[in-house]
């Protein structure tokens, strides 16, 4: 199974997290969560409704602007939050405020015991404000700059890589044609680099990352051709060549099994597997590196799923697709992928090889995930017990708050120090 490679990180989420405001209440739909996926993988993340695996996605295709954390698609930063940042720097400013407060109530006790030595006091007292102050705004000035360039990051990555890109592209011709004497071999030339600088100036980061729909029925215009939906994304990147745009759709429409005559119809005339086929073909029409299959499969019935799920994984070996696979039934993505990632309630608790996570699950969470899938096996049938996850009950996080640690290698488990004693026993004695 493990095709990747494991050396090329190709997205990496870092504490990223998505607040939502209700009312005056804040739902943390995403809390700082952190997974890596590397070139060629199929990464599944699980978790039960609600958990927040498709905000973590609309989240790293900037459909929203994170509360905190990062994204790095290809080694560069695509999505920044600041609300920590600005957290911070109203903890820091409090903090000083608190200081000062401190020493001029000093003062005033100091002048008022022995008010003949006022001045002297006064000047030390002046002294420690100037550095309290002076230490605030160092390490407000820091949090700031960090702030600005998250800023800077979010707005303008498509612009910075497309500006490396093309230049990459500039410096590979001028060597080139330095070398060229040839007047019919340097036109020839001239006109492959304008073909290949015009490519990369089209190729947004962004669109290098493509969603599939959770929903196949609801994410498609009904009032558009099939046509038009699968090639939208390439009339926004401004092509305009409606001969190229056709046969690129026809292309795609074969390879996700379709036929050419589905082109000029609408989407209510489609099955609901066949619709979420015109999805994949809208989404890999982008030449994506990476796919964002959001429940794909779900809303299909079980005889469908497979067949979905089976054209997935022709078209990740045939383009090199990376995919990001979501679901809430870890069965769905045993199979399917390489590495799983659960999530509870906008935390991820455990992530793991696919292999390990079924052979040795750790989290209470992820064991009440697996013992509701059921097994095409009377024997073990019999002694499936389902049992459902009550974390109160199962930890106590009062002295000590959980983290993500690392159990075994490459194996993530959200624990405090004595459940993660206490995992390293089970896994000693496997
Ligand atoms: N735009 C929004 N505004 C406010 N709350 C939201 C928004 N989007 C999602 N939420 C809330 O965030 C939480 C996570 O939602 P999300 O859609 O990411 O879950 P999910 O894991 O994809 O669930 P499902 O399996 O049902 O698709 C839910 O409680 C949801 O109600
Ligand atoms: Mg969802």
């Amino acid at each position: 199974m493990e095709q990747y490679n494991k050396d090329e990180v190709l997205l990496e989420v870092k504490e990223l997290s998505q607040y939502f405001k209700l009312g005056r209440r804040t739902l943390k739909a995403v809390n700082h969560v952190s997974f890596n996926i590397h070139k060629g993988e199929v990464f599944g993340l699980v978790g039960e409704s609600g958990c927040g695996k498709t905000t973590t996605g609309r989240t790293i295709i900037k459909i929203y602007n994170p509360s905190t954390g990062d994204v790095f698609f290809k080694g560069r930063r695509i999505v920044a939050g600041i609300q920590d940042y600005r957290e911070e720097i109203a903890a820091i400013r409090k903090e000083a405020r608190a200081q000062i407060n401190a020493e001029k109530a000093n003062l005033k006790e100091l002048i008022e015991k022995t008010p003949e030595r006022e001045e002297e006091y006064k000047t030390e007292a002046n002294q420690k404000i100037t550095a309290i102050c002076e230490e605030r705004n160092a390490k407000v000035s820091v949090l700031k700059e960090k702030i600005a360039s998250a800023k800077h990051d979010q707005k303008y990555c498509d612009k910075d890589y497309i500006a490396e890109e093309v230049k990459a592209v500039d410096e590979k011709y001028e060597a080139i044609l330095a070398k060229l004497t040839n007047e019919e071999e340097i036109l020839k030339v001239k006109a492959e680099y304008q073909k290949e600088r015009k490519t990369a100036s089209q190729k947004r980061l962004v669109t290098q990352i493509q969603m599939i729909f959770q929903d196949p029925i609801a994410s498609l215009n009904p009032r558009m051709t099939v046509k038009d939906i699968i090639s939208e994304g390439l009339v926004i990147q401004g092509v305009k060549d409606k001969k190229f745009i056709e046969e690129r759709v026809y292309e795609m429409l074969e390879l996700v099994g379709l036929v050419r005559d589905h082109a000029d119809r609408y989407p209510h005339e489609f099955s609901g597997g066949q619709r979420q086929r015109i999805g994949i073909a809208r989404a890999i029409i982008m030449n994506p590196e990476l796919i964002i299959a959001d429940e794909p499969v779900s809303a299909l019935d079980v005889s469908i799923q497979a067949q979905v799920i089976n054209l997935l994984n022709e078209l990740r070996e045939k383009m090199g697709l990376t995919i990001l696979f979501v679901a809430h039934d870890l069965s769905v993505v045993k199979y399917f992928s390489d590495r799983i990632g659960v999530m509870y309630y906008g935390n991820l608790v455990e992530l793991a090889t696919s292999d390990e996570l079924f052979a040795h699950p750790l989290h209470p969470y992820t064991r009440s995930l697996l013992s509701a899938i059921p097994l095409p096996d009377p024997h073990y049938e019999k002694q499936r017990k389902r049992f459902s996850y009550n974390p109160l009950a199962e930890h106590n996080y009062q002295t000590e708050q959980p983290t993500l640690r690392e159990v075994a290698p490459g194996h993530f488990v959200s624990c405090n120090t004595e459940e993660f004693e206490k995992y390293k026993k089970i896994l000693e004695k496997n």
